[in-house]
């Protein structure tokens, strides 16, 4: 397993063989909250359940997990158990996890709320690290009631080993120009097969052969506008499979 990750001056963890920033430092907090959680109707669609599983392409540093995880905690309403499945190909080491969140920086007074509840949750998540192996792993946070399932491996071996249904996808590759394989015709369709109609899913990336292949593999999709310096972000939701499935709303 190659790790992959440096750090660069200004604190943003940086992947040289992608050429690509895992999360830009400044944005890194309002990015999963607004294109990750917003774009997947989070925290209201798991308000009230009994449970919600969220699917995310790329773990990297854990930021989308521990932002999950932490809004989940916070919300009164929450659903009884929360499921996280995620899949890694270069895990980064425990240290790197932490040092993720001690350099994030809160836009705002939710936002430094959040990164303190992030804070230890991390801290939990750096011990487990310990026992990371190639596969699939699942583990069990706040007695129970969270549970993280992380396939470690290359995206289209781990994803037919992923339990589903998940009710949320978070599309978190590298720019899909450096990073195809994440954003694969069969990679969609191996997370479409994960999911219900129903499923909501977001990405950062609105690349046309991605909206296409989300189209083709049962998606409706839509642009919405993104956070600097990106004018877009994409909101999808899953109609059920190709051929069942009225016109796509996508624009
Ligand atoms: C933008 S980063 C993900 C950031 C992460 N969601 C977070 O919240 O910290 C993209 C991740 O995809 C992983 N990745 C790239 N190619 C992959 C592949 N073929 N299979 C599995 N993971 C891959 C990278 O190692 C990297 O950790």
């Amino acid at each position: 397993m190659e790790r992959t990750l440096s750090w660069l001056p200004d604190g943003s963890p940086y992947s040289a063989h992608y050429g690509d920033v895992y999360h830009a430092r400044a944005r890194a907090l309002a990015q999963a909250r607004t294109v990750f959680l917003g774009g997947c109707g989070l925290p209201m669609g798991w308000e009230d359940r009994a449970s919600c599983r969220i699917l995310e392409t790329g773990f990297g540093l854990g930021l989308n997990f521990l932002v999950s995880w932490a809004s989940w905690q916070a919300d009164a309403r929450r659903s009884t158990s929360l499921h996280f499945v995620s899949l890694e190909a270069h895990p980064v080491t425990a240290d790197d996890l932490l040092q993720g969140v001690r350099t994030l920086q809160a836009g705002d007074a939710q936002e430094a709320v959040l990164l303190s509840r992030m804070q230890p949750l991390a801290e939990e998540l750096a011990r487990a690290w310990a026992q990371l192996r190639p596969g699939l792993q699942h583990w069990d946070f706040d007695d129970g009631r969270v549970r993280l399932s992380l396939g470690i491996g290359d995206v289209q071996a781990q994803l037919p080993l992923l339990p589903g249904p998940v009710d949320a996808v978070y599309l978190d590759g590298f720019n899909p120009a450096r990073n195809p394989a994440m954003w694969s015709a069969e990679v969609i369709e191996g997370v479409a097969r994960l999911c219900h109609p129903g499923t909501r899913l977001a990405s950062w990336c609105v690349a046309g052969a991605v909206r296409q292949r989300l189209q083709q593999a049962g998606f409706e999709w839509r642009k919405q506008p993104g956070l600097p310096p990106k004018w877009q972000r994409l909101e999808a939701r899953y109609l059920g499979p190709t051929g069942l499935r009225p016109g796509n709303a996508g624009a």
